[in-house]
């Protein structure tokens, strides 16, 4: 397993290239299962997941087909078809390695009235449940049984519209039922939806592919269901997520740096975070800008559903405010286990406790470099972004985690002067 050793230190300066949204891709590429016409992303980021994506998919039936991707090219063009299902299982060995291959559940329950899908499992933030995304296909007239863990649903009389009302909100739930009701027989209506942009993201191209969607972007989505779908070409959101995180690197290392590509609507909580801290992101014409006012102050906040603060974020931002000077509180409240990168990042000298939900962070004036591993996406990236700031060399080992979700990390950085390289073997 890869490593990556960083020397921190180095303030970052100069322009960053923002990649497609991976939660967006891994949703508008099973929307491809929803018609027998091709299906075009444009600005697919080159990552883990997206490639275990299309391998599930390919088992599935859909040919998938990059268009002539130039290795150091960003934004990638794929084309998926459909045209015949020839499976309607996804199989263990796949589910394990990405949890987001639940989402091809509801689609092929919408098109073969049939699925199924080795149930996900746990990871190392949390359990992930999946009964919400159960509940919501039941009530669209699926029945679900689960065998020896597979969830395998059936729809053999096709499906109904329904009024569903999630009791907490769900991203994965709401892309699941959202993509089962654009096909089913009559009206849906989904209450307490997730409002994430990257459902919008999801939504816009069902819209751009027939289907009838109303109340995009609010808790309340309106589906009246439709025979079929045609094929769209349809582009993925720049990553809200990866902004942030690399805003959090630039800042660290009190650099200036343009985000190429970024999009500021997307950023609400995030830049309202990063502004307490003392962080502004600028929008410029060809993204946005981020640079320090003065030093980093300590900040107060709790995740939350979108358009609260992302708990996709929680990492990072504590890892810029271990140096900040005064003391900050980050309450996660989406996740039961998302914390593994204190007990890392404390290596590093970060003074943080953990109390139940919330983690107490009072600012150290230095970090110091130290060997230390990944645990999950986010926790790897908080890590990267501490050993920017740290005093001599970090070593982060299984950097597989990181390749899932950040495309190119380590070019990314060097290119704006961080001193970082990939090194094979045993991490
Ligand atoms: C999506 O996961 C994202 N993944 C996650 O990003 C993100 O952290 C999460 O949404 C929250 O924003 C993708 O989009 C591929 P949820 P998802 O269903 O859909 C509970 C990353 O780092 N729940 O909104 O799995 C669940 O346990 C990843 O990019 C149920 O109880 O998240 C959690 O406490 C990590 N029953 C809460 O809801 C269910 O059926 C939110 O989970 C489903 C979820």
């Amino acid at each position: 397993m890869d490593q990556i050793r960083i020397r921190g230190g180095l303030r970052l300066q100069g322009r960053l290239q923002i990649s497609g949204a991976k939660n967006a891709a891994l949703a508008l590429m099973p929307a491809a299962l929803l018609t027998d016409e091709p299906l075009t992303l444009r600005n697919l980021p080159r990552l883990a997941d997206v490639d275990t994506c299309g391998h599930l998919l390919n088992q599935l039936g859909v040919s998938t087909h990059i268009e002539g991707a130039r290795p150091d090219s960003f934004g990638r063009v794929l084309t998926l078809r459909a045209g015949r299902i020839t499976s309607t299982t996804a199989p263990y060995d796949i589910v394990r390695r990405m949890r987001a291959s639940i989402l091809v559940l509801g689609p092929l329950l919408a098109r073969e009235g049939l699925a199924t899908v080795s149930r996900p499992g746990g990871c190392a933030i949390g359990n992930r449940p999946i009964d919400l995304h159960l509940k919501g296909l039941e009530a669209l007239g699926a029945t679900i049984e689960l065998d020896r863990g597979y969830v395998r649903a059936t729809a053999s009389r096709g499906l109904s519209g329904a009024r569903i009302t999630f009791p907490t909100v769900s991203v994965g739930a709401t892309e699941n039922v959202l993509m089962a009701a654009v096909l089913a027989k009559g009206m849906t209506v989904i209450e307490n939806a997730a409002r994430e942009p990257e459902i919008v993201d999801l939504a816009r191209c069902l819209v751009a592919m027939g289907a009838r969607i109303d109340g995009i972007g609010t808790e309340r989505l309106e589906v009246e269901g439709v025979s079929r779908l045609h094929g769209a070409t349809y582009r993925v959101m720049p990553d809200r997520i990866e902004t942030g995180s690399y805003a959090c690197a630039a800042a660290i290392t009190g650099g200036d740096v343009l985000l190429v590509g970024a999009e500021r609507e997307t950023m609400g909580a995030t830049l309202q975070a990063l502004a307490e801290a003392g962080v502004e992101l600028l929008p410029e014409p060809e993204g946005l800008r981020v640079r320090r006012r003065n030093g980093l102050a300590g900040i107060s906040v709790q995740t939350a559903p979108y358009p609260g603060f992302p708990t996709d974020m929680q990492a990072q931002v504590m890892a810029l405010v271990t140096v900040a000077e005064g003391a900050s509180i980050l309450t996660e409240t989406i996740f039961e286990n998302r914390y593994m990168h204190v007990p890392e990042l404390a290596r590093m000298g970060a003074d943080i406790t953990v109390r139940g939900r919330s983690a107490f962070i009072r600012g150290v004036g230095r970090l110091t470099g130290a060997p230390v591993m990944a645990t999950d996406l986010r926790a790897s990236m908080s890590l990267v972004i501490a050993g920017l700031a740290a005093e001599g060399e970090t070593l982060v080992r299984r950097v597989y985690h990181l390749d899932r979700g950040y495309e190119r990390l380590e070019e990314k950085l060097a290119g704006v002067g961080a001193d970082i390289e990939r090194i094979a073997g045993d991490g």
